[in-house]
């Protein structure tokens, strides 16, 4: 299992630090979340603090939109050169065309599934997609509980990746602990995000450690 913990968690007074203390500490991605107040009832970071942090962070990029107008957003972020950018299926009238622009400017293009959204959304994207986020809690805030459905939904999903494009990754985001890591190991969950459970976390190490079954 790879992690990519959510700076959403970070203490922003300290945001080097964190970034920093959590690619010491053997995460795979540092997951941002962009929200805009509009497409979510929370308002987060620009490009101008997430250059910053693509400054101190020492692995790649993960930018969640959650954001209306997704294609205004990919343009403010990919000259930060994210390894993925991931947009809702839920706000997004072309998709394909959105994927194919993530693409064209070098970067690994991703599709966001709320919770109440069928993983069949999205099967006509799937073989042109490098991964898809499940959203395992309402997306706009970090420290909600975990929504269990994600789990048989993850396993729906994951025959479909199997069968239509084996390398597409799949990836699970919020409530994620070393209490329901294993469950998604088992339905083919590739990566997962964690915010509260490795910053509130006293040894970000062991947490991350935790995760990685
Ligand atoms: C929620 C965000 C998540 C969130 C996860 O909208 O997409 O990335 O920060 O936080 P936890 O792990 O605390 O649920
Ligand atoms: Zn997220």
């Amino acid at each position: 299992m790879k992690v990519a913990p959510s700076i959403l968690s970070a203490d922003f007074g300290n945001l080097q630090r964190d970034v920093e203390a959590i690619c010491a500490a053997g995460c795979d991605y540092v997951h941002v979340d962009v929200m805009d107040g509009h497409f979510v009832p929370n308002l987060t970071i620009g490009p101008v603090v997430v250059s910053a942090i693509a400054a101190c962070a020492t692995k790649p990029l993960d930018i969640h939109l959650m954001v209306e107008n997704n294609t205004f957003f990919v343009d403010l972020f990919a000259p930060l050169k994210p390894e993925y950018i991931s947009f809702h299926i839920e706000e997004e009238k072309h998709p394909h065309r959105l994927i194919q622009k993530i693409r064209s400017l070098g970067i690994k293009p991703a599709i966001v599934l709320n919770p109440h959204t069928p993983p069949e959304a999205i099967e006509y994207l799937l073989a042109d997609l490098d991964m898809v986020l499940l959203m395992s809690v309402n997306p706009g805030f970090g420290g909600q509980s975990f929504i269990e459905s994600v789990v048989p939904k993850a396993k729906k999903l994951s025959a479909m990746r199997d069968e239509i494009n084996p390398k597409c990754l799949i990836e699970v985001d919020g409530g994620v602990s070393d209490k329901n890591v294993k469950l998604l190991k088992e339905v083919g969950v590739d990566i997962v995000v964690a915010g509260s459970y490795v910053f509130n976390h006293e040894n970000k190490k062991t947490a991350i450690e935790s995760l990685k079954i």
